[in-house]
C-alpha cells in the first residue's frame, strides 16, 4: 500500500471525536485560555497531526483526551466512550506516548519493559516471536536485556513506539516524538512512523516539527493559541496553494528604471508580491484568485513584452508545506 492509495483504505469509523473542546488553566494572578473550542476528528487508519508552535495547546489536547487533565467545556469521545466518564474503557485500546522520556521504567530492561506494558493490556502470554520482530525491526535486538536508562534518548523512543506497535492499539497517541533527539534519531523516527503509516492503527501525533509532520500525516489540524486555524488533508492544503499560485522571473536590464517599474506593478497590480531581485532576474509571485487577477497576469505580461524586458520563467509555484503553514500561521496573525 503506497501513501497516496492509503486514502481510500481510511475507513469511515471514527476513532477520537473531540467537539468545541476548551480549556483554562487558573493560576493564583493569571488564567490561561489553553485551548478555545477545538473540533476535529481521527478516523480508523487515519493519521492526523497536530502541528503548533511550543505553548499553542497540542500537549493540553492530549492530556484531556487522556483524561489527564479536566476540560471546561466541550466533548471528547475515543473508541465510542465519553472523556472523562468512561475513560478506564476507552483507553483500553489506546497507546500514548507521552512528551519527554518518562514513559519507560527506567531500571527495567528493554524486554522487562516490554512485558510489563503488554500485560498490562491482558493480551496473554506475549508471543516471542513477534517481539524479536519488532526489536528488530527497531534495531533494538541486541539491546533486550539492557536497561532503559542506559539507551539513548532515541532508542527509548523506538521502544516506546515499539510497545505501541506490539500492543495493537486502535489509537496510537505521540506527543512530540522526536523532541530532543539528535539528527540521526530523528530521521530513525521519522522513517519507523513512516512504516507505521504502512499498518491499521490511527495515529494521533503532535508536533512543532513541520517537516515530521508533513512527511507522515494524512490529514493536519494547525493550531495556534489554544484555537484551531486549519483542519485539512496535506493534499488539499497543498493544492488550494498550487491553483493559486504563480511565479515569474523576469530579465532585470533596465537598472535605471527598476524602482519606476515596481512601483508601476504594485500599485496596478495587488495580488503581486515581489519575492526577490538581483542583478539579472526580478521574482514576483502572482496570486490568481478570480478573472480579473488572471487578466492582470496577462495584462503583466504584455507590459514587460512591451518594455522590452523579457520573461525567463512563468510557472505554477510548487507548493512548499513549510511555506504554506508559515504563510497561515503569519495571516492569522494580520486579522
Ligand atoms: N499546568 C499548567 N498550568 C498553567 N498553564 C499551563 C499548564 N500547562 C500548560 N499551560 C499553558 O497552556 C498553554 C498550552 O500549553 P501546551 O498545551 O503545553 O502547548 P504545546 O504542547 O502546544 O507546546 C501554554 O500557554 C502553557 O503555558
Ligand atoms: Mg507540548
Amino acid at each position: 500500500m503506497d501513501v497516496l492509495n492509503r486514502a481510500e483504505d481510511i475507513g469511515e469509523e471514527i476513532v477520537l471525536s473531540i467537539d468545541g473542546l476548551s480549556k483554562r488553566y487558573y493560576k493564583t494572578k493569571k488564567t490561561t485560555f489553553a485551548l478555545k473550542d477545538i473540533s476535529f476528528r481521527v478516523r480508523q487508519g487515519e493519521i492526523v497531526g497536530l502541528l503548533g508552535a511550543n505553548g499553542a495547546g497540542k500537549t493540553t489536547i492530549i492530556k484531556c483526551l487522556t483524561g489527564l487533565v479536566k476540560y471546561d467545556s466541550g466533548e471528547i469521545t475515543l473508541n465510542s466512550f465519553k472523556i472523562p466518564e468512561q475513560q478506564k474503557h476507552a483507553l483500553n485500546d489506546v497507546a500514548i506516548v507521552l512528551e519527554g522520556n518518562r514513559n519507560l521504567y527506567w531500571r527495567l530492561t528493554v524486554m522487562e519493559n516490554i512485558r510489563y506494558f503488554l500485560s498490562l493490556r491482558k493480551m496473554g502470554k506475549p508471543d516471542e516471536k513477534s517481539i524479536d520482530e519488532m526489536l528488530k525491526r527497531v534495531s533494538l535486538h541486541n539491546d533486550k536485556h539492557t536497561l532503559v536508562e542506559k539507551l539513548s534518548r532515541g532508542m527509548q523512543q523506538k521502544l516506546n513506539i515499539a510497545i505501541a506497535l506490539l500492543c495493537k492499539a486502535k489509537l496510537i497517541i505521540l506527543d512530540e516524538p522526536t523532541l530532543g533527539l539528535d539528527i540521526i534519531a530523528n530521521h530513525e523516527i521519522v522513517k519507523l512512523l513512516q512504516e507505521i503509516k504502512l499498518q491499521e492503527n490511527s495515529i494521533l501525533v503532535a508536533s512543532h516539527d513541520m517537516s515530521l509532520i508533513e512527511s507522515i500525516v494524512d490529514r493536519v489540524v494547525l493550531i495556534k493559541n489554544g484555537g484551531m486555524l486549519v483542519d485539512t488533508d496535506v493534499k488539499s492544503l497543498r493544492q488550494l496553494f498550487t491553483s493559486t499560485a504563480y511565479r515569474m522571473c523576469v530579465e532585470n536590464k533596465h537598472n535605471t528604471t527598476l524602482q519606476r517599474i515596481i512601483d508601476d506593478i504594485k500599485s496596478k497590480y495587488g495580488s503581486i508580491v515581489i519575492d526577490g531581485t538581483n542583478e539579472n532576474m526580478w521574482q514576483f509571485i502572482i496570486n490568481i484568485y478570480d478573472k480579473s487577477s488572471r487578466e492582470n497576469a496577462i495584462e503583466l505580461m504584455s507590459y514587460f513584452l512591451a518594455n522590452d524586458i523579457d520573461i525567463e520563467k512563468f510557472e505554477r509555484e510548487t507548493p512548499d508545506f513549510q511555506h504554506i503553514v508559515s504563510r497561515l500561521l503569519s495571516r492569522e496573525l494580520e486579522s
